[in-house]
């Protein structure tokens, strides 16, 4: 299996007629490697040692709608965003979908295409291409016929890819220019401007022979390309919010062995107030709290998260190049490549502490206690306070007990919960002596592991206070202290009188 994951949640686990497969969701990218979806479920399930759990996803949550560029309210001349190799034409008539945060998800989907379409050109050159089209699973062995291959060349044998939701082209464009190796393009949208606006940029940037524009639903591209000579090796899906009603069409048109390329931007209903859209949606329920990062209220992924040998490669391929976001790749690939890929999930350290009611420990100093009781400790790529790790919870408890025990708390403090864990006994001898390898690469480097706001100020923005009203004064006056008024019971039609009268003895008190 090829995968790489970067935060993820995992969001449903499905069942579907000719595959199965989890659905996982993240602020960064999954790669999926499709399981053969014609085999039998049992084979299935043995394929990938866990029934109900065949494919990951890639996905990125980030809040695209915060940052997305649409300049024709600023100026009616047409504008050039420049973004790796590909150079995209605004036409200021029209209403062209970019957004500038999600380069980092461009720039590693564009690193990640270019080692899928090097195995794939590897294999085809040492004949190793058989009939069911395994070529992604296996590994150049004496050929490297892809170090030879040009960016923005085409080759027969080469990647055929589907953009599914193209919008501008951008990812397209940049695909064509900047991995070797490829066949073919379709640059897909189901909005006319966004067709327009992509066939403009094919021409503009000169990759005609590779890149084709598309003008239809995405479902009705993937299922038009089912029939096994017609599917493409990677497909990439990068809606608006939640992708999983593409997802049973792109199962179908990705190729076996091939990968499936999955945006989301729906984190406000993924990690948010509103169970029940998430459900109908993804099938399972949010949970909003510390854990949402990880798991959503249903059943979890619990096996390696990443390939480290593709992490490894990925690592070293993108020195290569000139990422325009490098600084991050390689903070989080870093990260990745650290992370215990055993231990699903994670512990925050302010949280822990928070239920005692103690101070926060410094990160160092509980990875040190950690190692020296003999277990192994990481990171998450998803928070930076968190703690993975092997060692039962009770260690962590007697960690923080003993680390209470340094720093105690006033006994106000202590309430049930936190007397009911500081009174317990030790198990073990918590030693927390700061040792050099607790202290992982990656921070030592400092290394741009966790994501940073990209842009000044960058976030939900705040409620609109625009009134369409003309008298906006008025409404102010009248709606001064509006949510100070006391509410009235909610009393039957025979009590409100009752009340009325009880309200006045109150009030001549
Ligand atoms: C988030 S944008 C894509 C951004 C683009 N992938 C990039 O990296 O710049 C989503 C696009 O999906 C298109 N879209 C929405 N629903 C669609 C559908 N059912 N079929 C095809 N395109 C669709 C929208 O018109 C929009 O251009």
């Amino acid at each position: 299996m090829k995968y790489l994951t970067i935060n993820y949640h995992i969001l449903f686990c499905r069942l579907i007629p000719r595959s199965i497969f989890v659905y996982i969701i993240s602020d960064a990218i999954y790669y999926i490697k499709k399981i053969n979806i014609f085999g039998k479920m049992d084979n299935l399930a043995k394929d990938i040692n866990l029934a109900n759990t065949p494919l990951k996803i890639n996905v990125e949550s980030q809040q695209k709608s915060a940052s997305c560029v649409d300049k024709t309210t600023e100026s009616d001349a047409p504008f050039i965003i420049k973004e790796g190799a590909a150079e995209i034409v605004v036409l200021s008539s029209k209403n062209v979908f970019y957004n500038p945060v999600q380069e980092f998800n461009r720039d590693l989907s564009v690193a990640v295409l270019t080692l899928i379409s090097e195995d794939h050109n590897n294999n085809i050159s040492n004949g190793r291409r058989k009939q069911t089209d395994k070529t992604l699973e296996e590994q150049p062995k004496n050929c490297d016929l892809a170090k030879t291959l040009i960016a923005g060349v085409k080759y027969e044998n080469g990647l055929n890819i589907l953009e599914a939701l193209s919008a501008s082209g951008l990812r397209s464009i940049r695909y064509a220019k900047e991995v070797p190796g490829l066949n073919s393009i379709v640059a897909n949208d189901i909005s006319e401007a966004a067709v327009t606006s992509i066939r403009a940029n094919i021409a503009h940037n000169d990759v005609n022979h590779l890149v084709t524009a598309s003008h239809s639903d995405a479902v009705l591209v993937m299922y038009q390309h089912r029939r096994y000579q017609d599917r493409f090796h990677a497909v990439d899906l990068d809606p608006y919010g939640c992708p999983s009603h593409f997802l049973d069409a792109a199962v179908q048109c990705v190729s076996d062995g091939g990968v499936l390329l999955v945006t989301c931007t729906d984190m406000a209903v993924l990690c948010g107030n509103t169970p029940e859209t998430c459900y109908s949606k993804y099938g399972s329920i949010s949970l909003k709290n510390k854990a949402c990062h990880e798991m959503i209220g249903g059943p979890i992924w619990s096996g390696p998260l990443h390939d480290t040998d593709f992490v490894v490669r990925l690592s070293k391929h993108i020195h290569t190049s000139t990422f325009g976001t490098l600084r991050r790749m390689e903070g989080v690939l870093a990260v990745i490549s650290e992370e215990l890929n055993d231990v699903p999930l994670y512990y925050t350290m302010d949280r822990l502490c928070s239920i005692v009611r103690c101070q926060t420990m410094s990160i160092l100093s509980v990875r040190s206690a950690v190692l020296n009781a003999g277990y192994r400790v990481s990171y998450s790529h998803a928070n930076r306070m968190s703690i993975k790790t092997d060692a039962p919870m009770y260690v962590l408890w007697d960690i923080i007990r003993y680390w209470e025990s340094q720093n105690p708390i006033k006994m106000e403090r202590r309430q049930n919960v936190s007397e009911a864990i500081l009174s317990k006994k030790q198990t073990i001898k918590v030693d927390m002596t700061v040792r050099e390898d607790a202290n992982p690469e990656s921070r030592q480097l400092k290394l741009v592991r966790f994501q940073e706001n990209p842009l000044r100020y960058w976030g939900p923005g705040t409620r609109s206070t625009t009134c369409v009203q003309e008298n906006k004064e008025e409404k102010r006056i009248a709606n001064q202290g509006k949510k100070k008024k006391k509410r009235k019971p909610d009393l039957g039609p025979d009590k409100q009188e009752t009340f009325k009268i009880l309200k006045q003895d109150d009030e001549d008190m």
